[in-house]
């Protein structure tokens, strides 16, 4: 549409500089040192949202970081479309990693350089941009609802509430999201389904202090080797996962639907290059497309205990502890998961020591339809602005609300991402593309159009 082309490439200059703003602001979730930032975050969200025409937008306050809502409603009898993103980011440590400063983004080759680029900060506010491109063109052909939180990366629980509290102001027909990734710019990709988390803390306790390892080493059975056999044995020689009944619930993929997963572009060793590894590494039996996509992991995320300063300190540690994740594939339930992770680990834990598991948060799996009229709508939004067909995917990752938006809301979401697998997210060097930025703004408008005009039929 000319009128969007036109608006969008005279406010160019500006749809970056506006951008760059918002990631100057470290609006770091999980440390409670910025909830100043956060907050401010959210007012500069809803300024924006107010300047690209809603007709109302509000700061939600919530028992956590706030929510920010606007809506411009054209014509009730119109569709609605409901977009989820998150204003939140992850901590930038480490920060000696970084090249530039988190939160002094750079523009170099192309990409802007900042915590929050990509994940959600770059992609959120496509659409906010988008919002504006149709509504000072008079071009909006529906009804826009947007919502974006400050806690989806410490797991969206009062999203949760949220949505039970606001079933009617967010009465929509679909949930838009773009928080996700694409396989890269020549093969445009929608993922289709995301897995879902179960996130444990665990604590291995030996003796009641820190012991000196010469006087005590070898007749004390010390907390943190027993920390990485229990870890340890939670893979088999098959790289399967040995928790009992881990397995029990997980949806098998018919072998058509495999074969088809796997005929996505991916080059193996393009993959390793980029991440400096000799090999891959996985569960027996599938491809690194399945081991991400459609299979279920357990990761350790952290695992500390006795000295890690400087130098050598010579020491029997009297604890060490853990952070274990759980990706889920769709039919596996965050809590039973968590319980059989607590249950097995008690259970392996030998009588030299006694451990402690905590469940952190969690969030089920989702396959979003690709036979839908939204997901046609995607598609044919791709198709207009990338000139190819987009190849349908799993994602590895995890958007705790998606499904909870089905739950609660009654409501599909489309997964229509911008973001590239390696856009460093959640590492030092996030980066997010400016032609990706331009991309994603340029095709929202279209999704916009297209589900509108297939509302109903
Ligand atoms: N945007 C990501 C999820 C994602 C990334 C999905 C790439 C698909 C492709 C999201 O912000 C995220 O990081 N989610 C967390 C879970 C959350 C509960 C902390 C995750 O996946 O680890
Ligand atoms: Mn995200
Ligand atoms: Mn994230």
């Amino acid at each position: 549409m000319q009128a969007w082309k036109d608006y969008q490439s005279k406010n160019k200059d500006r749809f970056l500089d506006e951008l760059l703003d918002l990631l100057r602001i470290p609006s770091v979730s999980a440390d409670s040192k910025y909830k100043e930032d956060v907050k401010h975050c959210a007012e500069a969200v809803m300024e924006y949202m107010i300047k690209a025409g809603c007709d109302k937008a509000e700061v939600c306050p919530t028992a956590g970081h706030p929510i920010v809502y606007g809506e411009k409603i054209i014509d009730p009898k119109l569709p609605t479309i409901l977009v989820y993103g998150h204003y939140d980011v992850q901590p930038a440590d480490p920060l000696n990693l970084w090249t530039s400063g988190p939160f002094e983004p750079v523009i170099k080759d192309g990409k802007i350089y900042a915590r929050g680029a990509c994940d959600d900060k770059g992609q959120m506010f496509m659409h906010i941009k988008a919002l504006e491109v149709m509504a000072k063109t008079n071009t909006l052909p529906c009804n826009v609802k947007i919502m974006i939180e400050g806690e989806e990366e410490v797991g969206s629980s009062n999203l949760g509430i949220f949505l039970e509290n606001n079933k009617e102001k967010l009465k929509a027909d679909i949930v838009l999201v773009s928080d996700t990734s694409m396989i890269s710019m020549e093969h445009p990709s929608i993922e289709s389904g995301l897995r879902g988390l179960a996130y444990m803390e665990v604590e291995v306790t030996g003796p009641n202090r820190d012991l000196h390892s010469g006087v005590y080493g070898g007749a004390v059975a010390n907390p943190a080797t027993i920390l990485c056999q229990m870890i340890a044995s939670m893979h088999d020689e098959n790289n399967h996962i040995t928790i009992p009944g881990f397995y029990d619930k997980v949806e098998t993929m018919s072998d058509a639907d495999r074969k088809a997963l796997n005929t996505a572009p991916f080059d193996l060793d393009e993959y390793k290059k980029d991440l400096g590894i000799k090999e891959v590494w996985g569960e027996k039996g599938y491809t690194t497309l399945e081991r991400t996509g459609i299979r279920p992991t357990l990761e350790v995320n952290g695992i500390w205990g006795g000295y890690t300063g400087e130098g050598a300190k010579t020491v029997l540690p009297g604890k060490a502890s853990a952070k274990i994740s759980m990706r889920l594939v769709p039919n596996q339930n965050s809590d039973e998961i968590s319980e059989l992770f607590a249950n097995h680990f008690r259970k392996i834990a030998p009588d030299t020591v006694t451990v402690k598991v905590t469940a952190h948060h969690g969030g089920e799996a989702v396959v979003t339809p690709t036979d839908s009229p939204a997901y046609k709508a995607a598609a044919k939004a791709i198709q207009t602005t990338f000139g190819k067909d987009p190849i349908p995917t799993r994602g590895g990752g995890s958007i705790p609300i998606v499904a909870l938006f089905e739950k609660t809301l009654g409501l599909k979401t489309v997964l229509l991402g911008f973001g590239l697998d390696n856009d460093n997210i959640h590492s030092p060097n996030e980066k997010y593309d400016v032609v990706n930025y331009y991309k994603g703004i340029e095709t929202i408008p279209y999704f916009h159009k297209f589900f509108t005009e297939s509302f109903g039929k």
